[in-house]
């Protein structure tokens, strides 16, 4: 045999090993970088894991606007920066529904095929149920809820203020937009159901990401939850069109879920729960935290108040829609507290290569955007690490637009649903817990938690209110 003959196979392989890797150079270059670490499939993934929100924001100082982290077999690319949130937002070739379908099914067990075909009636409707036009709608109920559950409060005492805004966020929002008197009234079920929601919130980044038998906890309270609502689906569906009303959110998502499949109402009550409160009930914590250790704010929110509803503390004052708009420093502080903590991240999946500056998104990558680093950027927003609620008077809030770049609710096709629920209960609840206590910190504000991006931060540590009846 020649020697050409013999070394040919192995010639050709090894030339075709340097032109795969020349290739796979060459797309890599024309790709953002790379964060990708050395192990295979878990990438960065361990040292992203342990603080996700500083490893974003010191890669985006190491390698400029735009990068991707290569972590538990995900490429996710993140843009910082005009051009590639403009993307993220307006173009064809990214999606919604396919970047989060995978963690739905992980978190309330909907399949794919199920979400795919409920998803954009779903939207719809709850942007029509919760837009600016049904808001009046609500603001009765929610005032009544509150006072019932501040009267549970008692004239005075001490608590950890989370602790504190959940037992009014929750009952008041699953009356409201579930159905009213379906939230428990015994203190044991209560409790029970308290603990289960936050250990499912807590996990739920986990729980959209690991198998399950490795998170037995959070698998345990997801499993009471649908058990919970599977056993009460037919009261929570029951007397609809009392006295004329066309019946709560829940119940009309319902209606749209079961002209698809009956199987998994349960599963839809679930994720409607996760989303009306795990995001609203830490914020109307943030805005009273920020308020309480901002004395001057907290003393012209007061004359406001006053101004508005009389000074004493005990009357169960009725709030509309115009005292809402008498009182425009509540809602700034609310959308500033939004600001400083907003979700860590918001994403969207690339089906069609994209090209952002001089490099393309390969399909397949997570698109990613930081609402909260966004929001500290001192080009959109000045003193972005202070709390200023005053910046909101440049915002066109009358015609319901918010600042540049402010992304806490997301954009585009699929923006929040129920940002405009949120933002109303928040102010309701924050007027009636400072006309009815005296209230005041007993610690300092906490940091936030850096441990997450899905949702907004919670607390790092405790935080205690004391509050006193005024009179
Ligand atoms: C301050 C409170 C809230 C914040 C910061 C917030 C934020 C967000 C964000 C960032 C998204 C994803 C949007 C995107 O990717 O473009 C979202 C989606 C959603 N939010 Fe909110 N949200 C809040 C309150 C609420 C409330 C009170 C509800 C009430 C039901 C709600 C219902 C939803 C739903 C159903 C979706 C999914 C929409 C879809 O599937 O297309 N949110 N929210």
């Amino acid at each position: 045999m020649d020697i050409v003959e013999l070394f040919s196979p192995v010639v050709i392989a090894v030339l075709g090993s340097c032109v795969l890797f020349l290739f796979l150079r060459w797309q890599n270059l024309r790709g953002p970088p790379c964060i990708q670490g050395w192990v295979p499939w878990i990438g960065a993934g361990f040292e992203f894991g342990k603080a996700p929100l500083e490893f974003i924001e010191k890669a985006r100082l190491k390698y400029g606007p735009i990068f991707t982290i290569f972590a538990m077999g995900k490429r996710m690319t993140f843009v910082t920066e005009e051009e590639g949130i403009d993307v993220f937002l307006k173009s064809k070739h990214v999606d919604f529904e396919l970047a989060v379908q995978n963690p739905v099914y992980q978190t309330a067990w909907i399949p794919k095929n199920v979400f795919l075909a409920l998803h954009e009636k779903l939207y719809v409707l709850m942007k029509g149920k919760m837009g600016t036009f049904s808001m009046h709608q609500f603001t009765g109920q929610l005032t009544e809820e509150f006072h019932e559950q501040l009267e549970a409060l008692g004239t005075h005492g001490t608590m950890d203020l989370n602790n504190f805004v959940r037992h009014l966020f929750y009952p008041a929002t699953v009356n409201t937009l579930f159905k009213k008197g379906l939230f428990f009234t015994n203190e044991r079920k209560i409790k029970e159901f308290y603990q289960h929601f936050k250990t499912y919130d807590e996990g739920f980044e986990y729980g959209s990401q690991l198998p399950e038998w490795l998170l037995r906890n959070w698998s345990k309270s997801k499993r009471w939850f649908l058990a919970l609502f599977e056993k009460n689906i037919e009261e929570i569906k029951a007397d609809k069109s009392i006295e004329g009303h066309s019946g709560t959110l829940l119940q009309a998502v319902l209606d749209i879920v079961e002209l698809e499949t009956f199987q998994h109402s349960p599963n839809y009550v679930l994720l409607l729960l996760w989303a009306s409160l795990a995001n609203a009930s830490p914020i109307a914590f943030w805005t009273l935290a920020f308020v309480l250790s901002h004395p001057d704010i907290h003393k012209t929110v007061l004359e406001g108040i006053s101004s508005v509803f009389g000074t004493a503390g005990k009357y169960k004052i009725k709030v509309s829609e115009d005292d809402l708009k008498k009182l425009p420093l509540i809602k700034w502080c609310v959308l500033e507290a939004i600001r400083l903590r907003a979700p860590g991240v918001i994403t969207r999946k690339v089906v069609k290569p994209v090209k952002i500056l001089s490099h393309t998104v390969p399909s397949g990558d997570l698109l990613m955007v930081s609402p909260f680093w966004l929001h500290r950027n001192p080009k959109y927003f000045p003193e972005p690490d202070s709390f200023k609620p005053e910046r909101w008077k440049e915002a066109n809030l009358d015609k319901n637009a918010f600042l540049d770049c402010f992304m806490a609710f997301g954009g585009g096709k699929f923006q929040c649903p129920g940002r405009w629920f949120a933002l109303l209960e928040i102010q309701i609840c924050i007027i009636l817990v400072l006309y009815t206590y005296d209230c005041s910190l007993l610690d300092p504000l906490p940091k936030q938690s850096c441990l997450h991006l899905v949702g907004v931060p919670q607390p790092e540590g405790k935080c205690r209110i004391e509050y006193k009846q005024r009179t």
